[in-house]
């Protein structure tokens, strides 16, 4: 009696060690099964943030390229609204209705001017009509103030004939 219950226990054990073990493994292969799992996911993850960089690279080079050409067509659309104004037609703007200057070869349309000009409305009346390089030159040649106004006016380029 005695030798059969040890045998029962001693089935029992190995069955359960048995039992175990292949527990055990199934549990192994699971956490592989798992670990080359995220692995994958990683990597397609990091081939996916590498093609979006490529993708936002792309697009930054576009932008570039876009501006580019539109700087590029600004320039010629510059170069080609600079109006080119004779003498003929410089000289009929000679009052304070309509004060015309060429100053270094640029036409300026001086009108509105006149009467904020610091150095007094004269100066510039002075000047409507005709060549005021010389005039301005004299007087603010250089000075920063001066030169920004005067920017503001330009309306083209002289044309001599
Ligand atoms: C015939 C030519 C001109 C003469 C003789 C003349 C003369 C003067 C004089 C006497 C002043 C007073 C203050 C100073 O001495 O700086 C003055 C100021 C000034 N003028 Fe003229 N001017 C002339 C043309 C122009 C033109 C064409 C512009 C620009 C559109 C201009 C812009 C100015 C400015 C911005 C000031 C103030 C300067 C400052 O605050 O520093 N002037 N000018």
């Amino acid at each position: 009696m005695n030798k059969k219950l040890i045998i029962y226990l001693i089935l029992i054990v190995v069955l359960v060690v048995a039992a175990f073990l292949v527990f055990q493994k199934q549990l192994l292969t699971f956490k592989e099964n798992k670990v080359s799992f995220n692995n994958q996911s990683t990597i397609s993850q990091d081939q996916s943030s590498e093609s979006e960089k490529t993708e936002k690279r792309e697009e930054q080079n576009i932008k570039e390229q876009n501006i580019d050409t539109k700087k590029e067509e600004k320039v010629e659309e510059d170069i080609q609204e600079e109006e080119a104004f004779t003498m003929d037609e410089i000289a009929k703007h000679n009052s304070e209705e309509s004060c015309w200057t060429i100053i270094r070869g640029e036409v300026y349309d001086l009108t509105d001017w006149i009467s904020q000009h610091p150095g007094g409305p004269d100066k510039i009346l002075s000047i409507c009509g005709k060549d005021g390089t010389e005039a301005f030159i004299q007087k603010h040649g250089g000075k920063e103030k001066p030169e920004e106004t005067l920017k503001k006016f330009k309306i083209g380029i002289f044309e001599a004939q």
